[in-house]
């Protein structure tokens, strides 16, 4: 027999359904809820307990610390997978065959040309522009060149499910060409176009990193270590960005401005931006004089702003499995290439205060996967402000996996109500009487 839970409203009792996952989650179903009370709803600012969907793209248990998308773990696929593979999981189910990857790949070159008029826009930006607030443009920008060719309708749904994979293979093969583009532009660097010979993660490398008039030498620790990044940011469930995805596009609007809109939302520092706000924190602290002790106690300081960024997750409260993996990342790839970082260390004096600070034991607070990834980034040669979009990046197939999911679902638009707390009826009286 289904479980239920009853609940008593001025003496009435409604019985309202559970449902559970495959991994034994279990939630109430209050959709029949305000019908049947007569206008009761339920809120949770911030969504902290409210589950938006039922999905099988991620699992993600915050107590035992653990991630696998699509059943997979994420220790595993970071180990030894490559990022195109997870994309292909992430978003159509299962790990490809080598011809269907062989396929995925050449079909994301062939979908690889930006616009040249597409140039023209990223060169009236002005040289300050954060780099995420261009890409977030540029992608919405390639539905004005590429129009309505993502609408799912049943009226043709063969034509409507090839128009879906076009629009996919689009966005994963023109978003790093964007990606690097900004990177170029603000560096002063002539654009880069890809070369078909190079695997994914190389060629964004080669668009990112060829100097010009000079051969462009390979680095392998660089490849590597993109390639790990590229999967741990892949996708994190109903995480502020993939829930914004899914919302614009539950309205019907397309891929490329969902993605757009899924952007803008990573970018904040307490979402995506955290990688960026982390180095930056870490590079103050030391500037002024390394004092760890010093921000630990303001980030305690209720009366003081100053937050650790890079620690806590709505969800992890044991540790995220991603920011294990990265640390042990940061320190080969610097000893790879032969980078001595000084605010690695005060990263990891950070880690070690807090780990046995009661302030963070208690409320569980430990580094999630922005505290370290900043560190391997600026030792590949990234700049600071090219990080969130370099997560970006890596989260394409997570936000196109949800979309193409909430679509395929035919899930109803987004639309969560309130409780209105303004004024009651007054009537109007102009100042102009
Ligand atoms: N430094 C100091 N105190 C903190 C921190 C922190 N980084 N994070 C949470 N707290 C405290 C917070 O003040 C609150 O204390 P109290 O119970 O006394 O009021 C308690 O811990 C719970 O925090 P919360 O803000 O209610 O938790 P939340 O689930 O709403 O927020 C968070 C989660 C990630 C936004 C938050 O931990 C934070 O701001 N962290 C720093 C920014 C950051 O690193 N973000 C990246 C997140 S992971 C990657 C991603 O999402 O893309």
């Amino acid at each position: 027999m289904s479980e239920k839970v009853s609940l008593k409203i001025n003496g009435e009792t409604f019985d309202l359904p559970i449902v559970q996952g495959t991994e034994q989650e279990k939630a109430i179903n209050i959709s029949s809820l305000r019908a049947a009370t007569g206008g009761i709803i339920t809120i949770d600012p911030g969504f902290k307990n409210t589950g938006s969907c039922q999905s099988g793209i991620t699992f993600l248990d915050g107590e035992k610390g653990v991630l696998r998308y699509r059943g997979y773990s994420i220790e595993e696929l970071a180990e030894k997978a490559d990022f195109l593979e997870v994309a292909f999981l992430l978003i159509f189910g299962e790990l490809p065959t080598l011809q269907e990857l062989n396929k995925f790949h050449e079909d994301i070159k062939e979908s690889s040309i930006v616009d040249d008029d597409i140039r023209k826009i990223l060169d009236a930006f002005p040289k300050a522009a954060h780099p995420m607030g261009i890409l977030s443009s540029l992608t919405s920008a390639l539905t004005a060149f590429n129009p309505s060719k993502d609408q799912i309708n049943s009226i043709n749904y063969e034509r409507s499910k090839q128009a879906l994979y076009d629009n996919i293979v689009m966005v994963l093969g023109k978003i790093p060409v964007l990606v690097t583009w900004t990177y170029r532009k603000k560096h002063g660097l002539p654009l880069e176009y890809g070369d078909n010979n190079l695997g994914y993660v190389e060629n964004i490398l080669k668009m990112m990193f060829k100097k010009p008039n000079k051969d462009y030498v390979e680095n392998p620790v660089l490849v590597k270590a993109l390639n790990k990044l590229l999967i741990l940011h892949a996708d994190h469930e109903q995480n502020c960005s993939t829930s914004t995805v899914r919302i614009v596009g539950s309205s019907h609007a397309g891929l490329f401005a969902s993605i757009s809109s899924g952007i803008s939302a990573l970018w904040g520092p307490l979402h995506g931006g955290a990688n960026q706000a982390v180095l930056e924190m870490l590079e103050s602290i030391k500037e002024d004089g390394g004092d760890t002790k010093k921000y630990m106690a303001k980030a305690k300081d209720k009366s003081d702003p100053f937050r650790l960024m890079g620690f806590g997750h709505r969800v992890y409260k044991n540790f995220d499995p991603r920011a294990k993996i990265i640390k042990v990342a940061a320190d080969e790839v610097l000893n790879d290439l032969g980078v001595d970082d000084p605010i690695l260390e005060i990263a990891k004096a950070l880690e070690k205060e807090a780990l046995s600070d009661p302030y963070f034991v208690d409320r569980k607070l430990y580094p999630n996967v922005d505290f370290y990834s900043g560190i391997i980034y600026r030792a590949m040669g990234i700049p600071v402000d090219m990080f969130t979009v370099m997560f970006a990046l890596g989260r394409l197939p997570g936000w196109i996996g949800h979309w193409r999911e909430m679509r395929l679902r035919k899930e109803p638009i987004g639309r969560p109500r309130q409780v209105y707390t303004g004024n009651s009826y007054r009537p109007f009286e102009s100042c102009r009487d």
